[in-house]
């Protein structure tokens, strides 16, 4: 399919996981892809191997200055921006009493601080292509009641979720979209976390039902962000997460 052809898309959080994964499919379907994260031997790995007409783009969201030079070399090295994808993100494993403030400044800087800025940087180029910016959020900023160990996480994608719409408040000439996904596998998202405390909190959201005993593939997650893409019409909200059939 080349259902991607003619776009230019800077991927942020391209580096493993959800935004690996659709780094790799948006390139597939004919999208001309700057990916950025802060890993700069997975990222020229990665174009080496999708192809040179793809371009990496070295990047630490906690760097203001560097979230700008991010967006200039994306839309230098593309020839222009039509959309913005954001994948990055922190989650610590951590009760709300334990936190320290350099867990809620880099849950706040990656979740909330940095996409935005991101945008900010990206808008005059979305806007004169009217193209369309994504967000991946997480069910755990939605769960009832909110899931323990995931605070920060939670809460943090909380304010990413108004933020979204807030940028939609102010911008008409963009499309802004949150993407809600579920628990996924095979990502380093928890490659941090302690494997004892782990276990212990992943069986305690299991017996509360949060998992509904199913994860997803990143391929699968990256097929619905395309998919988000190629629709003529702005969705402000989207949700992928796995249910029923049993495998
Ligand atoms: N996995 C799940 O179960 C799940 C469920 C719901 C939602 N999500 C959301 O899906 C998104 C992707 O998660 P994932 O599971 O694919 O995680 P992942 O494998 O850990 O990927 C996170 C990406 O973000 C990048 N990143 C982290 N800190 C960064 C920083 N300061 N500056 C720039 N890039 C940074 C990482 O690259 P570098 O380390 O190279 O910088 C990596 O490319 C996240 O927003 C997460 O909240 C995940």
């Amino acid at each position: 399919m080349s259902r991607m052809n003619g776009r230019q898309i800077l991927v942020v959080g391209a580096t493993s996981g959800i935004g690996l994964a659709t780094a790799r499919a948006l390139a597939s379907e004919g999208a001309r892809v700057a990916l950025s994260a802060r890993r700069v031997e997975k990222l020229d790995a990665e174009v080496a191997a999708l192809g040179a007409q793809h371009i990496a783009v070295p990047c630490d969201v906690r760097d203001a200055e560097a979230c700008k030079r991010a967006v200039a070399q994306a839309v230098d090295g593309l020839g222009g921006l039509t959309d913005f994808v954001y994948t990055a993100g922190s989650a610590t494993l951590s009760n709300v009493a334990d936190a320290t403030p350099e867990q809620w400044h880099q849950a706040f800087e990656i979740n909330v601080v940095g996409p935005s800025l991101l945008t900010s940087a990206a808008l005059p180029h979305l806007a004169k292509s009217r193209g369309r910016a994504l967000y991946v959020s997480t069910v755990a900023s939605e769960d009832r009641p909110p899931r323990r160990g995931l605070a920060l996480y939670s809460a943090t994608k909380a304010a990413l979720n108004r933020l979204i719409e807030s940028w939609q408040e102010e911008e008409r000439a963009v499309g802004f979209t949150r993407v809600t996904i579920g628990d996924t596998h095979a990502t380093e998202m928890a490659k941090d976390w302690d494997p004892a405390a782990t276990g212990e909190i992943v069986r305690e959201w299991v017996a509360k039902g949060f998992l509904y005993g199913r994860t997803m593939a990143p391929e699968d997650v990256a097929l619905h962000l395309v998919d988000l893409l190629a629709l003529r019409e702005t969705v402000p909200f989207s949700s992928l997460i796995p249910r029923y059939p049993e495998p």
